[in-house]
């Protein structure tokens, strides 16, 4: 029964990180395009995305890896055996990744508060689509196991999540052309 009770809010709590990771990194676009607002809009919008840029970390991120972990932990005690099988250790590099990102963008976070990043909001675009990467190998090898199949559907599943995300930016950036000329023109 604690088994499932692990699982259950193992998931959960998967669900809250990732919802804060996603959201997290698109205040970061928002952020670095206010630098290209007159002021007094530019120092409104930067003090209001930092505070919401902090809530959102430590109110949602943070708990969200905490709960996921603590649970994984209670996963592996219920279940010990999980910790001789290959699946789980390449999980857990992916997991390790995960949580170097989760620091990256506390360390982005703060240097945004500071006024020392210099980053495009193109480039926060771009850097919102590792956690998306990192999220379809975690589940693969959590849902399929020792038995992940490596063949020509695994692959063809990665590609068109790859073709996804490239389409995803290109749409955006076909759609901030637009206003930009449509800006220019008024
Ligand atoms: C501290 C790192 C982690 C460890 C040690 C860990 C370990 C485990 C274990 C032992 C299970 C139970 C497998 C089963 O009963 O079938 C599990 C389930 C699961 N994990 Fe993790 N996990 C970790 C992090 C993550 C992360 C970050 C994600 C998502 C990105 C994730 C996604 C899942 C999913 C979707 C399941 C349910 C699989 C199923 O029931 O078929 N895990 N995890």
């Amino acid at each position: 029964m604690a088994y499932q009770w692990f699982k259950a809010f193992h998931i959960i709590g998967i669900v809250v990180w990732f919802a804060g990771l996603f959201y997290l990194v698109r205040l970061f676009v928002y952020h670095a395009e206010a630098n290209d607002k007159p002021e007094p809009a530019r120092s409104i919008l930067k003090e209001q995305y930092e505070l919401m840029e902090k809530r959102l970390y430590y109110i949602i991120t943070n708990p969200g890896m905490y709960v996921t972990v603590a649970m994984a932990i209670g996963l592996l005690w219920s279940q010990p055996s999980f910790l001789h099988d290959w699946w789980l250790h390449v999980k857990l590099g992916f997991v390790v990744l995960l949580i170097g990102y989760h620091h990256y963008c506390k360390r982005i976070m703060k240097k945004l508060a500071a006024g020392e990043c210099n980053w495009t909001g193109q480039q926060f675009r771009i850097m919102n689509e590792a956690p998306t990467v990192l999220l379809v190998a975690i589940v693969l090898l959590a849902v399929f196991k020792n038995s992940l199949p490596l063949n020509w559907t695994t692959w063809a599943i990665a590609a068109m999540v790859v073709a996804m995300a490239a389409g995803i930016q290109l749409y955006a950036k076909k759609r901030r052309q637009d206003r930009e000329k449509l800006e220019s023109a008024a």
